[in-house]
């Protein structure tokens, strides 16, 4: 058994294709699919040096929430893609709302006032479906670019309310914000800072409430969550309030191992925020759009957004777009800027693409009329009490969910070795057929949200089986 060591932030950020499966014979096959996806390809994060050993893993072609890649094998999803793909892969209105969308209008911008009819409804359509303050809606493609913009909107509405000053950021290790410059930087994840090299002084980060793995002996969940809204204070009096812009986090957070916020984690946060004229940035680029059961994280964890971003799920993934909606206070402050200086400098070239915008509005359609959040809420309860279910593997610990999202940690003598067999168990997963994500030490499952019952029999068989290789393999 290949079990190189890996460092314990390596594997989410690799897809590491078994190394048994498929061994790259670059001579013979330079001219396949995967010979030049080797020789052309700089894939995203992906470990380099490993990749060049190996194989691509080609995807052809998806089914409900099956993936089936050139050599015919069918994958079952457990993790939407990236955290995505929530209809699916074969949701036929989504592909004729692009279609129609394509024919009748494939672009136009949203420059000077311009605007399209898909777009205008879509806008109206969030803000109706989203936490009641929210009135407006900025587009772009990425959540990336969605979470930068919310910060450039944070540093305005100090601006132009007389506080230029207050432009630090907030944020927890190991949130994800995406992979741009700041949004790297938003994100509390040292490998990808030590890989790009990217510091910049704006950037406070705090610990995540991590209760499973972080409380202190005896400490109960209310006590774990005021301590950690003391230390929020005692860092905002620290850095001086005034220094200070907003405070960015996701609802649950997903790829830094689906840390669920401990009760009354948020209310405590918030009152620190609302002491101190910090804004609340909610990130439901996973979140969003019924992953935890609601429509939005922020409802299912009481969190009242100043700027609240969104992405993926929105078209589940079947184009590129993303959003920023925000309180009519942002916009008045952004509203002022523009009286005084002109133009509201931001924006892109696809903000607020028409097939984007058609897509996204099937999308959230779909999702009202075929129930889905009910859905999910269903659905859950299985999907949590099976995964719950898997503690009775000595290896697994700390299994934590809410919603359709899930994660456990693997359980080793130290963490390094934990990481190094959480990677090993994503390799075999593959080999069984089922696509997992490993975190560090934890596997982590996002199914796409029309997952039945008896595909989550499926997913839980095969991840079962799995992890029973790895058992026999790291312990046998
Ligand atoms: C919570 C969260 N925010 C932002 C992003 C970045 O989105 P994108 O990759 O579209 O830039 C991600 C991506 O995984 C994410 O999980």
């Amino acid at each position: 058994m290949h079990r190189q060591p890996v460092s314990a932030t390596d594997s989410h950020f690799s897809h590491k294709p078994s190394q048994k499966k498929r061994v790259y014979a670059m001579d013979d096959s330079a001219y396949t699919l995967d010979g030049l996806d080797h020789k052309h390809h700089l894939h995203a994060f992906t470990h380099l040096s490993e990749f060049e050993k190996q194989r691509s893993l080609v995807i052809e072609r998806g089914e409900g929430i099956f993936l089936i890649d050139t050599d015919g094998r069918r994958y079952l999803d457990a993790m939407s893609s990236l955290w995505c793909a929530t209809l699916g892969y074969s949701e036929s209105r989504l592909v004729e709302a692009a279609r129609k969308q394509l024919a009748a209008l494939p672009y136009s911008h949203t420059f000077r006032g311009r605007s399209h009819a898909k777009l205008i409804q879509l806008a109206h359509k969030l803000v109706t479906i989203s936490p009641a303050q929210l009135t407006r809606v900025f587009f772009a493609s990425s959540g990336s670019e969605a979470n930068e913009s919310a910060i450039k909107m944070a540093w305005t509405y100090h601006k132009f309310n007389g506080n230029p000053k207050k432009r630090k950021i907030i944020s927890r290790l190991n949130g994800y914000h995406g992979s741009t410059i700041f949004a790297t930087r938003l994100t509390g994840m040292p490998q990808m800072h030590e890989f790009m090299n990217t510091e910049f002084p704006e950037i406070i980060h705090v610990e995540a409430p991590g209760f499973s793995s972080m409380a202190a002996n005896g400490e109960s969940e209310v006590e774990f969550s005021a301590r950690l809204a003391r230390e929020l204070e005692a860092l905002v009096l620290l850095h001086g309030a005034d220094s200070i812009a907003a405070f960015i986090t996701e609802p649950v957070m997903g790829v830094g191992g689906v840390i669920v916020p401990p009760e009354t984690y948020f209310e405590k946060v918030q009152e620190v925020l609302q002491r101190y004229d910090i804004l609340l940035i909610v990130d439901e680029v996973v979140c969003g759009f019924g992953r935890t059961g609601n429509m939005f994280g922020s409802t299912t964890f009481g969190l009242k957004p100043d700027l609240l971003t969104v992405a993926k799920g929105i078209s589940s993934a079947y184009f590129p777009i993303s959003g920023v909606l925000v309180t009519e206070r942002i916009y008045e402050a952004l509203l002022q800027a523009s009286a005084q200086k002109g133009v509201f400098s931001h924006g892109f070239t696809y903000s607020g693409h028409p097939v984007g915008a058609a897509i996204a509005l099937e999308t959230l359609t779909i999702l009202e009329e075929r129930n889905i959040i009910e859905h999910v809420r269903r659905v859950a309860q299985i999907f949590q009490a099976q995964v719950r279910a898997l503690a009775e593997f000595d290896v697994v610990g700390n299994v934590r969910g809410v919603g359709l999202m899930a994660g456990f940690d693997l359980l080793f003598d130290d963490d390094h070795t934990a990481a190094a067999a959480a990677t090993e168990l994503m390799d075999i997963a593959e080999r069984n057929l089922v696509f997992v994500r490993a975190v560090g030490k934890t596997i982590v499952l996002a199914p796409p949200l029309i997952i039945t019952e008896s595909e989550i029999d499926d997913l839980m068989n095969r991840l079962r089986r799995s992890i029973k290789e790895l058992v026999a393999s790291f312990c046998g």
